[in-house]
């Protein structure tokens, strides 16, 4: 087998043979296939697709480079989730802890913020105290003592998968929908949940700008998900406006914070509750009440023990920016629009992600926007607050932000459509 060969399938528009496609992510993930080749194989996968069999393949081929991971032990059905990654999506925190509530055990294996999207794991860290890493056997005592578990994946599980995100990242290769659906799936296949939830973000805060893009995205991975035996489902869900009413670590931990409350933007608690009906559903508990766990407060008890198995302190002051710039509403009348990936771009250039991934990320960073689409603003006062620790980035996010929002004086220029755009099974 030479690489030189197979590249050159790709190139012109071949089908890659099953014994190519183990051999090349087998080599890649060893060492022997070098990351200029597996470059200019995600290009041209990128440029000419694969068909269904072929990201099968890949997928598999993913999966056996390493570990995986078995939950039979749990005496609880398990269910997960995967977000394709948005703006303001902080569902993983509040949904976790009730979906454990409601008697399914979760193991959120999560992964840190990419480009304008924040991570999950980045935005725990900001719980003084809280660990991310834990090995398998402390993975599975939190699971077993309160039901959720949200960690950072194992080296063990798909380093292929590790080893080639890392060169899509800085190769523009991130997306490709093969890609996309074989990293995904091989990570939440390796990892034995029973069943799977996936929320696929459309629109400019997501990877995915189109509905149709993002139904071939879903399509293809509850494909793969329910080839391999794992029940799972797919919801489409808007990304054009970002979630809730913060973007940044600490930010989106209190406004999940005040959902498990009770409370919280509407957006957020409608989504979480609508992710939460499926994932339930899809571990065989159909008849569980998300929204009583929400409102008497059992979701919120299961949040405290996880936050405290992993070191963290659920009471502890969470961090605040050293510094805070407000811009004005510029005109009275409603928000018509508040663009996702604007507010991503600037929440990240505050300091809330990264440029590179050995960079460290500010606890307190981020953007708070203090209307949503179809809400009514007055000239002058505040609609955003930008946080930073670095004032010298205040500039760098305020031209992030030009046109990605406006006001206008006509009371009905504002028509909210659904979050949740389609669902695929
Ligand atoms: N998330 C992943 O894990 N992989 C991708 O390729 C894109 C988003």
């Amino acid at each position: 087998m030479d690489v030189i060969t197979v590249i050159r399938t790709k190139r012109d528009r071949g089908r890659l043979s099953d014994e190519q496609i183990d051999w090349v992510v087998d080599a890649y993930t060893r060492g022997v296939v070098a990351d200029e080749q597996m470059s200019a194989l995600a290009m041209a996968i990128l440029l000419n697709g694969m068909d269904r069999a072929e990201i099968a393949r890949w997928t598999a081929a993913m999966i056996d480079s390493g570990e995986r991971m078995d939950f039979s032990s749990l005496a609880r059905p398990t269910a997960d989730k995967h977000s394709t990654g948005g703006v303001g999506d902080k569902i993983t925190l509040p949904l976790a802890p009730l979906v454990a509530a409601c008697g399914a055990a979760v193991p959120q294996l999560s992964g840190r913020g990419l480009g304008h999207t924040g991570g999950t794991l980045d935005k725990l860290e900001s719980i003084p105290g809280w660990r991310a890493s834990l090995s398998t056997e402390e993975m599975l005592a939190v699971l077993g003592d309160t039901g959720a578990v949200i960690c950072a994946a194992g080296d063990g599980l798909a380093p292929a998968d590790k080893k080639l995100y890392a060169l899509r990242d800085v190769t523009g290769t991130v997306e490709a929908i093969p890609l996309i659906a074989s990293s995904i799936m091989s990570k939440k296949i390796a990892e034995g949940t029973g069943s799977l939830v996936l929320d696929v973000k459309v629109g400019s805060g997501a990877f995915m700008k189109s509905l149709a893009d993002a139904r071939e995205l879903a399509a293809t991975m509850v494909g793969l998900g329910t080839d391999h035996g794992v029940r799972t489902v797919a919801l489409l869900t808007d990304m054009s406006v970002p979630l809730g009413l913060t973007a940044g670590n600490a930010l989106e931990v209190r406004e999940s914070v005040e959902v498990l409350a009770g409370g919280g933007p509407a957006d957020v608690v409608e989504l979480t509750l609508a992710l939460a009906r499926e994932m339930l559903a899809a571990a065989g508990l159909p008849d569980a009440d998300p929204a009583k766990s929400l409102a008497d407060g059992s979701a919120m008890d299961v949040w405290r023990r996880m936050i405290r198995a992993q070191g963290g302190d659920p009471d502890a002051a969470l961090p605040t920016s050293r510094e805070q710039h407000v811009i004005a509403a510029p005109a009275t009348g409603v928000l018509t629009a508040l663009d996702a990936y604007a507010v991503g771009v600037a929440a990240w250039r505050l300091g809330a992600g990264r440029a590179r991934k050995e960079d460290s990320v500010q606890a307190g960073a981020g953007v708070e926007w203090h209307a949503r689409p179809g809400d009514h603003v007055q000239e002058g006062t505040p609609l955003l607050t930008l946080h930073t620790d670095t004032p010298e980035k205040f500039p760098y996010a305020q031209e992030a932000l030009e046109g990605a929002f406006s006001v206008s004086p006509e009371p009905t220029a504002f028509t909210a459509g659904p979050i949740v755009l389609d669902r695929i099974a």
